[in-house]
Order: structure tokens, then C-alpha cells, then sequence
């Protein structure tokens, strides 16, 4: 599917972007997992979310929804089935190395695999912990790759300083911490999202943070979750950069969440003068949420590294768009992650954007991008490379350029917006699936 887009006159509307990615996937894992029955509501139905329902079901957890985000998760209790077949964890990261955690606790044999996007993304920053704990695992060249074949069982604790500041890994290992008999203690170099700990908690997980560490014991039942899941930051993202980079825009976003260790892109789009207001709203499950008002603005470059880095690791690629259009350079540095995303995000992103003439160098730990000052984009054919989120941030790219602009490769936008087209359109966009 290719989307077509026309650059607007105007950006003009209110949104509810989708129910957060990150915590719809954690919601369901640990819900499988607790004693009695979780009721989830705003569950993301993008392929990602609906790959971990899949492989959960064939670990024979009983699942009812998703329904207009509706979920119902008859939990199991610790101990889930052996799977009789492959488990497919599709495009999505989380799915894998979430459940590698869990699967590594399982008493029973079971093989993971993902599309050939996931196929070819680390995974031995999961399987070698998880070995130390007692795992056995093996997979393509060496356990490093896709599908992955495990024997869990018997865990034993461990304590472990994360060598990348990765969510996945964390939770991953705090959810075979549950199973390893003692405490298992895990540091991170820097704050990465923490709805693991969130939820874990809030299902009576014996767990505690101190500052950048965290200690998870094992051997203790999980209760159920009632989670109304807030709307996806990272989704907001995109209408956030398109409402400061559009001449004539006015865009409010509802129901986002402002956990701090995502709200990353907020802080950097005000630094470079983004008119952005926060209407706090409360907290959901947990969570803080709030509505974002966002106005056209006059975007200067900045300079970006750092802890900062992991509080909008999945908003680079739109923020590349911004600075793009803004006036003078943008410099981002330790994002060397972006490497091994859902696609080299580092060299596709300077690819498809210098299509559109934008002016961006790849760094090989993040860009170096010369501002065009507020002048036009070119409308160009672009292709998303099988990457919802590159697809996404070239369509933001596409209502500032000064014609039409082709996205081949737009399905997968499903995986984590599927309305993105529909939310085009309420903002005045004319956009066409075809
Ligand atoms: C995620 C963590 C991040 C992020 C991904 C979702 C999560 O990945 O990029 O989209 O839900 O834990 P890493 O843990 O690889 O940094």
C-alpha cells in the first residue's frame, strides 16, 4: 500500500492518539501471568500489540478482544503451556524480548521467531543474561539472532548493569526475575521507561527502584490488572512536530501520557521554540496524562545527547523532520540504538530525507542536520522500508513540501497507528490509501 499526501493550506483539530504501545504489550504479559481475570482498556490494536495477544493465546492463556481496545486476559497464574508450534513475535522487539524473559521461566521448550526485520535485530543482550540466569537458549550465530530456542526453568537471580539503556532488556529480566529463586537486581546507565516497574507493582510484584537500580524477588504470585492504557507519546509525536513545523496549525492532542521517562520530545521541540502547552489531566493506571496544545511555531536548531537520548529514542526520526525545517544546525549524538531499530534508522532516515531535500548527514551514533529555515520540503516518492515509524515521520515531512509526496511501503503503520491516515484527514489532510 502506498499512502499519497497532499501538503495542507491549514492543520487544524483535536486527536486521541492511541492507547501506549509500550504499556499495552506490558499489560497483557502480566495479566497472562497473574491469578484471576485482567481487564484492559485503550489497548493499542497495532500489529505489534495483537502479535503479543497471538503468542500469549498459543502459550494457552484465554483472551477475549481486542475490542474497541477493549481486552479481557484470563491470567494463568506464573505457569503458562508449552506452545505447539513456533511462537511469531512478527515485527515487533518488545514481543520477543519481553517473553524471552518469561519464556526463560517456563518450565518447557519453546522456539520464537519474528518477521525478517525482528530476524535481524540483537538479541543477545537478552539470551546471554538470561543463560547467566540458567536458561538454556540457542539461536542463529551464537544465540544473537532469530528464532530463538528456549528451555526455561530452575532461574537463578542475578544482578546485572544493563550495557545499553534498554527497556526491553530491563524487563525483560525483572520478568524471569519472577521466576529465579532470590533477588534479582538489575542497573541501568540511563532512566528508561518504567512501566515494567509501574505495572509489576501495581500486580504486587515484590519489587523496589532506588534511583537507577532495581530489585525484583521471585516466587511470588501476581495479582490481576485493571489498566486503562494512556494514549501513546510517541504517536503523539508526530502531530507534535507537525503542528510546530506547519505555517497555519493549531492541533490539540487528549489523553497523552507524561511518564517523564518519555516525554523527552517535549522537552526538546520547547528548547528549540515550540509553542507547546501541557494541560496535566490527572494520572491513568499509574501513569500521568494530560491534553498537549501545539501552535505553528519558529523552530531553531539544538543539540541533543545523552540521557536525554533514551527519553525519545522512538521520536528521533520525526524530530529529524523538525530540525530539518528549522533555522540553523541540529546536532544529535548517542543514539547509536537507532542502528538496530525496526530498520537502520540512522542511515534511512538521512536516505528518505534527503529525497525531500532536506540537507542531513548520517553520524554514526546519530545526524548532523542544516536547517532549511522554515523554506519548503520537495514532494517526493519515498519509501518507509517496511518501518512504521520512518513512514509516519515522512508523511509529516510530506505537509510541509511543495507537492504531493508518494509513501510506498505504508501498511506498516498498522503496527503501532493504525489510524494515522484517519487522524490525517480530521487535521484537513488530504490523504490517500491506494
Ligand atoms: C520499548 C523500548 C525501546 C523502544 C521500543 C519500545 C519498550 O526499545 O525503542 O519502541 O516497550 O520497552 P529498547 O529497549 O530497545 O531501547
Amino acid at each position: 500500500m502506498q499512502l499519497f499526501i497532499e501538503p495542507p493550506s491549514s492543520l487544524a483539530g483535536t486527536l486521541k492518539p492511541p492507547g501506549d504501545k509500550s504499556i499495552s504489550h506490558r499489560a497483557a504479559i502480566i495479566g497472562a501471568l497473574a491469578e484471576g481475570t485482567t481487564v484492559i482498556e485503550g489497548f493499542l490494536e497495532g500489529d505489534d500489540c495483537l502479535s503479543t495477544l497471538r503468542c500469549l493465546r498459543a502459550l494457552g492463556v484465554n483472551i477475549e478482544g481486542p475490542h474497541r481496545g477493549h481486552v479481557t486476559i484470563y491470567g494463568k497464574g506464573m505457569f503458562l503451556k508449552e506452545p505447539e508450534d513456533v511462537l511469531d513475535a512478527g515485527n515487533s522487539g518488545t514481543t520477543m524480548r519481553l517473553l524471552m524473559g518469561v519464556l526463560a521461566g517456563q518450565p518447557f521448550y519453546s522456539v520464537i521467531t519474528g518477521d525478517p526485520s525482528l530476524r535481524w535485530r540483537p538479541m543477545g543482550r537478552v539470551t546471554r543474561p538470561l543463560k547467566t540466569m540458567r536458561a538454556q537458549i540457542w539461536g542463529r550465530n551464537g544465540g544473537e539472532l532469530a528464532p530463538l530456542s528456549i528451555q526455561g526453568g530452575n532461574l537463578q537471580s542475578l544482578s546485572y548493569t544493563l550495557p545499553v539503556a534498554s527497556a526491553q532488556v530491563k524487563s525483560s529480566l525483572l520478568l524471569a526475575g519472577l521466576f529465579a529463586r532470590g533477588e534479582t537486581i538489575i542497573s541501568e546507565p540511563f532512566p528508561t521507561r518504567d512501566h515494567s516497574e509501574r505495572l509489576l507493582k501495581a500486580a504486587g510484584a515484590a519489587l523496589d527502584v532506588e534511583g537507577q537500580t532495581i530489585k525484583i524477588s521471585g516466587g511470588r504470585p501476581l495479582k490481576p490488572l485493571a489498566v486503562v492504557v494512556p494514549g501513546d507519546i510517541s504517536a503523539a509525536a508526530f502531530f507534535m512536530v507537525a503542528g510546530c513545523i506547519h505555517p497555519h496549525a493549531d492541533i490539540i492532542l487528549k489523553n497523552v501520557n507524561l511518564n517523564p521517562t518519555r516525554t523527552g520530545i517535549i522537552d526538546v521541540l520547547k528548547a528549540m521554540g515550540g509553542q507547546i502547552t501541557v494541560i496535566p489531566r490527572g494520572e491513568s493506571s499509574g501513569e500521568p496524562v494530560g491534553d498537549i496544545h501545539v501552535a505553528s511555531s519558529q523552530l531553531h536548531g539544538v543539540e541533543i545527547g545523552g540521557a536525554l537520548i533514551p527519553r525519545l529514542i522512538d521520536e528521533i526520526p520525526v524530530l529529524a523532520v523538525a530540525a530539518a525545517v528549522a533555522s540553523g544546525e541540529t546536532l544529535i549524538r548517542d543514539a547509536a540504538e537507532l542502528r538496530v531499530k525496526e530498520s537502520d534508522r540512522i542511515t534511512l532516515v538521512a536516505r528518505e530525507l534527503g529525497k525531500m531535500g532536506a540537507s542531513i548527514q548520517a553520524l554514526p551514533d546519530g545526524f548532523l542536520i542544516q536547517g532549511n529555515r522554515g523554506g519548503d520540503l520537495r514532494g517526493a516518492i519515498v519509501d518507509s522500508h517496511g518501518d512504521h515509524r520512518l513512514g509516519m515521520a515522512l508523511a509529516i515531512a510530506a505537509l510541509v513540501a511543495d507537492g504531493p509526496t508518494v509513501i510506498r511501503g505504508a501498511e506498516c503503520l498498522a503496527v503501532s497507528y493504525p489510524q494515522f491516515s484517519a487522524h490525517m484527514s480530521i487535521l484537513g489532510v488530504k490523504v490517500k490509501e491506494e
